[in-house]
C-alpha cells in the first residue's frame, strides 16, 4: 500500500473524559482551535448540557416525512478575475461542487463544516440570492435553479432566511414594523391596514412586546433583535427557512432561547430548516439528520445517531474528536483527539480524486486518482470514502473498487463494468451497499 505523501495526520488521546467528569466541566485541553488552525469549529459556546438543562429535548426525525426541497446536483462556481484593465476569469472557486440531499417536510437537516466548505453558500443557493452554476432544487414541483428572478418572486415567500448577524442584518434606520412588515406589502400578502396588527402578532409569537413594533433595532438587544429577524423570516409563512449560524453571534444564555424558539416555530409551523452551523453540540440537539460538508462537497450524511455515534469518514471523525461530550464524560468515557494539521486546500484548485486526502492520515493512491462517491452504507447512512469505517476500524484495502470497476490503486479494471447504479442521488434508497460483505441489502 503507497502511503499519500501529502497526509499529516496523528491521533492524540485526551483525557477529555475523565477530567470532564471530575470537575463537571467541559474540558478541551489547550483550547478549541488548535486542531484546525484558522478554521476550527467552533466547540465553545454552547454544550449539550446547557441545552438538555435549558432547552427543549432534541428534535426527532420522521423518517416517514416527504421530502419539501430535494437538491441534487447542486454547484455554484464563482469566477475569480485577472486584475488590470482587462479583467479575465482566470479561474473559479468551487464554492459548492456537485452536493445532493433532501430537506423533509417540516423537518430539519444541518449543515456542519470548517469555515469555507460552502455551507453558507449551499443556503444562499437554496433561498435563490444566487443562481447555481448547476444542479436542480425541486420545490413544490418548481426547480428553484432554473426559474428567473421574476418567476422565482412567488416562490420566495416559501423559502426564507435567517441571518447569522442581528446587529447587520436589520437595517438600523428602519423601525421593527417596517422591518417585519415590508414583505407583507411587497408580496400584497395583507391589505395595508392589517399590517401593523399582522407584525405584532408575530412580535407575540417570537416573544416580543407587540408594542414595540415602532421601536428602531438599536433599542433591542442581540437576542431580541435575533428574534426581529426570525419574525421576520416568518412573516409570509415559508415552508422551508434556511438559518445560517442562527445563534452563533449571541451570548451563551440567549442561545438556548432562541434554538428553543426555533423548535417551537418548527412544531407550531411545520417549517422544514436548513440549519447550517459550527457548533456540533447545537446541531445534535436541532437537527435529526446532519450532512458535514468539506471543500465544497458532502462527505457524510445520515441520522443523528449514526453520524454522532458512528461516524465512517476520517473526517467526521476528526471533527467529532473536538466536541466535548458530557455524557460520555459522564460515564468516565476516554476521547480520542484527531489532529489534523495544515489548511484547507483553495477550493480554486482543489486536490484531484478525494478532497480530503491532503490532510487524511487513510490517504492511498486511489484517493489521487478516483472520487469517492457519496454511497450509501445503510439505512439512513452515506459516506464518501474508498476506505470508510468505524474509528480504528477502517479497511485495508479500498471498498469500492468493485462498484467503481477498478483496482487497489485506482487504475480502470480491463472489462470491469462499473455498477450502473447511480451512485450519488439525494435522499435515500430502501437497499444499500453492506461494507462487510460488499453485497447490496435493506431491509
Ligand atoms: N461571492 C463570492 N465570490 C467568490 N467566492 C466566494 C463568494 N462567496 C463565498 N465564496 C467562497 O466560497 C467558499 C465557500 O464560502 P462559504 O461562505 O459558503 O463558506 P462557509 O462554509 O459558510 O464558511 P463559514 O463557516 O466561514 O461561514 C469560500 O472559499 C469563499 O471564499
Ligand atoms: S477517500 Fe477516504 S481514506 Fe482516502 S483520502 Fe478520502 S477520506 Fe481519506
Ligand atoms: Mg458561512
Amino acid at each position: 500500500m503507497t502511503q499519500d505523501p501529502n497526509a499529516r495526520a496523528e491521533i492524540e488521546p485526551t483525557a477529555v473524559g475523565a477530567n470532564a467528569a471530575e470537575s463537571g466541566e467541559r474540558q478541551l485541553g489547550d483550547g478549541t482551535s488548535d486542531a484546525y488552525g484558522s478554521h476550527e469549529v467552533n466547540v465553545g459556546d454552547l454544550d449539550f448540557r446547557t441545552l438538555v438543562e435549558h432547552g427543549h429535548t432534541a428534535s426527532e426525525l420522521d423518517p416517514d416525512a416527504p421530502a419539501v426541497l430535494t437538491v441534487d446536483n447542486l454547484k455554484m462556481y464563482f469566477p475569480v478575475k485577472s486584475s488590470g484593465l482587462v479583467r479575465r476569469t482566470i479561474g473559479h472557486v468551487q464554492a459548492v461542487d456537485g452536493i445532493s440531499f433532501e430537506v423533509p417536510q417540516g423537518g430539519s437537516i444541518g449543515l456542519v463544516g470548517e469555515s469555507g466548505c460552502g455551507k453558507s453558500t449551499t443556503g444562499r443557493l437554496i433561498t435563490r440570492l444566487y443562481k447555481p452554476t448547476g444542479g436542480s432544487m425541486m420545490f413544490d414541483g418548481h426547480d428553484l435553479a432554473k426559474l428567473s428572478n421574476r418567476e422565482m418572486k412567488p416562490l420566495r415567500r416559501d423559502v426564507q432566511m435567517i441571518f447569522q448577524d442581528p446587529y447587520t442584518s436589520l437595517n438600523p434606520r428602519h423601525t421593527v414594523g417596517t422591518i417585519v412588515g415590508a414583505p407583507l406589502e411587497v408580496h400584497n400578502v395583507v391589505p395595508k391596514n392589517k399590517v401593523i396588527p399582522r407584525v405584532q402578532e408575530l412580535l407575540e409569537i417570537v416573544g416580543l412586546n407587540p408594542e414595540h413594533y415602532n421601536r428602531y433595532p438599536n433599542e433591542f438587544s442581540g437576542g431580541q433583535r435575533q428574534r426581529i429577524g426570525i419574525a421576520r423570516a416568518l412573516t409570509l409563512n415559508p415552508k422551508v427557512l434556511v438559518a445560517d449560524e442562527p445563534v452563533s453571534a449571541l451570548d451563551v444564555s440567549i442561545q438556548a432561547q432562541v434554538i428553543n424558539l426555533l423548535q417551537d416555530i418548527q412544531s407550531e409551523f411545520d417549517v422544514a430548516f436548513l440549519f447550517i452551523a459550527h457548533d456540533l453540540a447545537i446541531v445534535r440537539h436541532f437537527c435529526p439528520e446532519i450532512a458535514v460538508m468539506y471543500l465544497g462537497k458532502i462527505v457524510e450524511i445520515g441520522d443523528r445517531e449514526t453520524i454522532y455515534g458512528k461516524p465512517h469518514h476520517p473526517y467526521t471523525q476528526a471533527l467529532l474528536s473536538a466536541v466535548p461530550d458530557v455524557k460520555q464524560a459522564a460515564v468516565g468515557g476516554r476521547r480520542e483527539r484527531i489532529r489534523l494539521e495544515g489548511d484547507v486546500p483553495s477550493p480554486i484548485n482543489p486536490p484531484s480524486g478525494c478532497r480530503f486526502r491532503t490532510r487524511c492520515q487513510f490517504a492511498q493512491e486511489i484517493c489521487a486518482k478516483v472520487e469517492p462517491p457519496l454511497l450509501q452504507i445503510g439505512k439512513r447512512h452515506k459516506v464518501a470514502c474508498h476506505f470508510a469505517g468505524e474509528l480504528g476500524a477502517h479497511p485495508a484495502t479500498p471498498v469500492t473498487t468493485e462498484l467503481l470497476g477498478v483496482d487497489d490503486q485506482g487504475s480502470p479494471v480491463p472489462g470491469a463494468v462499473p455498477s450502473n447504479t447511480q451512485l450519488t442521488i439525494p435522499g435515500y434508497e430502501k437497499t444499500w451497499y453492506d461494507l462487510r460483505s460488499k453485497q447490496t441489502t435493506g431491509v
